[in-house]
């Protein structure tokens, strides 16, 4: 692997030689271990750096922030850190430890071990490889589990039976693995997958750990792959057993996927949900977001798109709406809610005025301020929002264009001479 390793970017390089330094002086070894070793393998662009240590991983990642000077944050009850190198660069160190279920689908129980120990805990076999970076076994691979083999055969394969009971959200891993890199589930891991699935575990796990694994699947560059699997493979009923998933959906997500690249954005996994529960109506949505805690700020968008109605729509669609008309309709949405629409309705006049929007008014400034306002004389308080937001309408209306028509208006509005 050392001729993979020197292909990184000189300072990753740079922070290997210092690991690998820091392990031996700590008589502790330094490894590279899961997505990155496979990503390096295959050639895929991952900086997710992930170093298990067998020793002290805390007392390793202290050493390796102080000789960058850079920002550590532990979690000592996990024996785990992350040493943010830059602001493109962060490393996780865990050290390496043993896992044991006490129970399915809950969390383990979790001691220090051998980086073995450590690898027998992970999820598939291409996710189970580390590369030494220490002294004489520099750039080495360790592939207990034949990782390679299955990257080169293109297929994703579990460790052991019980490896979906342990952890039922290796389930949707084993989806956005599969189409991510179009591989194929290897037919004993999809076995023992559809008999969890019959066992309902994703259902027996916390919620928020199988939206955190759904998150990442909705994320992935294309998921309408990753969802179409799930439809096949699990269903729809760990979100909520009232969601039907049909052709209308599938239309409305691949709308979403266009939206998406037209505006080169990936990973906004939230549109995409909005585009997967579109069938339900607000108060199962409103289910949804309690079972899975989006958060604040999100749970706010997936409520507002369900709150849209027919009359918000013929309103956006109205022949000769003036732009100030659709920017009243439009700028209180998210931007998210606003590439929903612009998916659902992908074209004629909504389309355009939502495509008007986007590009042109919600960028549009004022030339003039409140201090403006206050060097006319105009005395301030609340009035003052509502002279700028006509002078804006106009703006937008085309009906005032430089600071000079803007200046003049604002004395219009106020009655100056
Ligand atoms: N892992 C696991 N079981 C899980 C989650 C994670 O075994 N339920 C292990 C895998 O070995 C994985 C590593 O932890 O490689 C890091 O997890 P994560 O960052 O989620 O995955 P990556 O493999 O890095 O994938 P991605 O490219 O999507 O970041």
């Amino acid at each position: 692997m050392r001729e993979y390793l020197k292909r990184l970017p000189s300072q990753v390089q740079e922070l290997i030689g210092l690991a690998g330094d820091i392990a031996e002086d700590m008589n502790a070894r330094a490894y590279f271990v899961g997505g990155f070793v496979r990503d390096l393998i295959l050639g895929a662009n991952n900086l997710d750096l992930d170093i298990v240590i067998e020793g002290d991983g805390i007392a390793f990642a202290e050493k390796l922030s102080k000789s960058f000077g850079s920002k550590l944050i532990c979690h000592r009850r996990f024996k785990t850190a992350t040493v943010m190198i830059g602001p493109d660069l962060k490393v996780d160190v865990a050290t390496a430890r043993k896992e044991f279920y006490p129970s399915p689908a809950h969390l383990p129980v979790v001691s220090t071990g051998s980086l073995k120990d450590d690898y027998f805990r992970r999820d598939f076999t291409i996710n189970a490889m580390a590369i030494s970076i220490m002294g004489g076994n520099f750039g080495k691979l360790i592939d207990f589990f034949g990782g390679e083999a299955d990257l080169r055969n293109k297929r994703i394969c579990f460790l052991h039976d019980l490896s979906f009971i342990d952890d039922p959200t290796r389930i949707l891993r084993a989806i956005r693995f599969e189409k991510r890199f179009n591989f194929k589930i290897e037919p004993k891991t999809l076995k023992y997958l559809k008999q969890a699935v019959k066992m309902k575990m994703l259902n027996k796990v916390e919620p928020q750990r199988v939206r955190d694994e759904l998150i990442l699947l909705l994320k992935e560059e294309r998921p309408i792959k990753q969802i179409r699997r799930m439809q096949g493979l699990t269903g729809f009923d760990f979100i909520i057993p009232a969601l039907s998933v049909s052709k209308k959906t599938y239309q409305l997500i691949s709308s979403i996927e266009k939206v998406c690249s037209s505006h080169r954005i990936i990973g906004l996994w939230v549109v995409y949900f909005m585009g997967l529960i579109d069938a339900l109506d607000l108060k199962q949505a409103k289910k949804v977001c309690d079972k899975f805690a989006f958060g604040k700020q999100n749970t706010k968008k997936i409520i507002a798109s369900k709150r849209i109605n027919r009359k918000f729509i013929t309103s956006l669609g109205k022949k000769g709406i003036k732009p100030s008309r659709i920017f009243s309709l439009l700028s209180p949405l998210s931007y998210e809610v606003i590439l929903l629409l612009k998916a659902k309705y992908n074209r004629g006049i909504i389309r355009k005025n939502i495509d008007d929007f986007l590009k042109t008014y919600s960028h549009m400034h004022l030339g003039v301020t409140g201090y403006d306002l206050q060097e006319l004389g105009i005395r301030p308080g609340p009035n003052y929002q509502k002279i700028l937001k006509k002078v804006f309408q106009a703006r937008l209306d085309g009906m005032v264009k430089d600071r000079d028509d803007q200046l003049k208006l604002i004395r219009k509005i106020a009655k100056l001479k």
